[in-house]
């Protein structure tokens, strides 16, 4: 029983995500019990990436129903969180998954290249005459809820609402209460179905008219699921992608040497850029639920024992990777977990959230001369979460902007 590490507490992660703690478990105690105050039995925090592989891996085994949020009630539903994608399983997950994938292709998201690049741009250009900013309000957050906008067909005039909603239904603000969020949400469903209303007879080249018209084995979405993928769609892709552009450019600052090589070689982004998936793992981890009597790592669970995957400690654990509080952006192979460990529930937006990183960072690099942190970084505020590991706010400043 580890009980001095309280993992679901949003305040262990004030300062960043404790690695010389998870360092200590993964030696001594891989797959350690902890108490949560709303889950009964408690929870296993699992640290080792061979550990989380197997969870993640073996679906028949460890489910995602009824939801695998750890700031989430037992069995509660929660502004709805039991029927969103993540929280379904097969054959159910499988079907609903299909469906969104007709909107999802490869090529919709190369599709976008040329919009995300002139977002990219422009989001620079308006900094111009300035020589210092908030990397996360200035820039970073912009990008990946105007993409998503993009995506699913959100008017320009309507989006600024549309973020509002999404920042109160995550909560990371402690002040917005569980009633406020849940507004949020219900004000987001009837904003979606507002927006289906209008492409039903009339579809538009955009996410939400695709969704509309998909059809698997003669089954279409119903409004409910369309509603749902909507919120989860502008969270799961707008919250994450913002931390992976702050808190990477914050960690090629920290490694001024690996920042000046790709400076000198930009073709090696995507490669870095998986490097800094693993260093900086926005998304901190995720539940599931052991429908049988099993094991994990030789450690007895129980059927119904909650299990979480740490990703973050999984991605530092020095049985995969060498030196792995170092970035190293040639680092190949890179088996990171920050888009989940496999599995059927794998990030659906893994390749926008490379295609918008690599363009923000190639601008990050090309067009700010003498950039760095204003301040010291360890007393930048936080985002307030369990589940998302990033900054609210990080000051930075510049000498000149290309
Ligand atoms: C750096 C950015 C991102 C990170 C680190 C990230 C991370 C993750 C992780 C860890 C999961 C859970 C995987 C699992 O349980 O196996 C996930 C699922 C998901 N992500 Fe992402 N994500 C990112 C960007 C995005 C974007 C841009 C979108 C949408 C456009 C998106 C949409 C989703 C969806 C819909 C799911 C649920 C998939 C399912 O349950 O089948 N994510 N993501």
């Amino acid at each position: 029983m580890s009980d001095t590490l309280v993992l679901h507490d949003p305040a262990t992660y004030e300062q960043g995500f404790p690695h010389d703690r998870f360092r200590e478990l993964r030696h001594s105690d891989p797959v350690s019990h902890h108490h949560h105050p709303a889950w009964e039995r408690g929870y296993w925090a699992v640290v080792r990436h061979a550990d989380v592989q197997h969870v993640s891996r073996d679906a028949e085994t460890f489910q995602n129903a009824p939801h695998p949020f750890l700031a989430v009630g037992e069995d509660s539903d929660e502004a709805g969180v039991s029927g969103l994608l993540i929280s379904l399983d097969a054959p159910e997950h499988h079907q609903l998954r299909k469906l969104i994938n007709r909107g999802f292709t490869p090529r919709r998201v190369a599709d976008l290249t040329e919009r995300i690049q002139d977002r990219v741009r422009g989001l620079v250009d308006d900094l111009d005459g300035r020589t210092s900013c908030d990397l996360v309000t200035d820039l970073a957050l912009w990008l990946p809820l105007h993409v998503i906008a993009d995506l699913v067909g959100v008017p320009e005039p309507d989006r600024e609402q549309v973020f509002e909603w999404t920042e109160v239904t995550f909560g990371f603000d402690p002040n917005v209460t569980p009633e406020q969020q849940l507004e949020a949400a219900t004000l987001m469903y009837t904003y979606a179905d507002a927006m289906c209303e209008e492409r039903r007879d009339a579809p538009r080249d955009d996410l939400m008219s695709v969704l509309l018209q998909a059809e698997v084995d003669g089954e279409r979405l119903d409004q409910m699921q369309i509603d749902l993928f909507f919120m989860l769609l502008q969270n799961a892709g707008s919250e994450t992608t913002r931390n992976l552009i702050t808190s990477g450019t914050l960690a090629l600052l920290e490694h001024p040497a690996e920042l000046e090589r790709l400076r000198t070689d930009v073709s090696l982004l995507p490669v870095a850029i998986e490097e800094l998936l693993r260093y900086v793992t926005p998304v901190m981890q995720f539940c599931r639920t052991a429908r049988v009597d099993t094991e994990i790592g030789g450690m007895p669970i129980s059927a119904g024992d909650r299990v979480v995957m740490m990703y973050p400690s999984a991605n530092r654990d020095e049985r995969v990777f060498t030196d792995p509080d170092r970035v190293d952006v040639t680092r190949t192979p890179n088996d990171h977990v920050a888009f989940g460990a496999g599995g059927p529930h794998f990030c659906l937006g893994a390749s926008l959230a490379r295609l918008e990183s690599k363009l923000m960072f190639q601008a990050i690099l090309e067009r700010f001369e003498g950039l760095e942190v204003d301040g010291d970084p360890q007393a930048m505020p936080r985002v307030n979460s369990n589940l998302i590991d990033g900054f609210a706010h990080l000051p930075v400043k510049w000498q000149r902007l290309k």
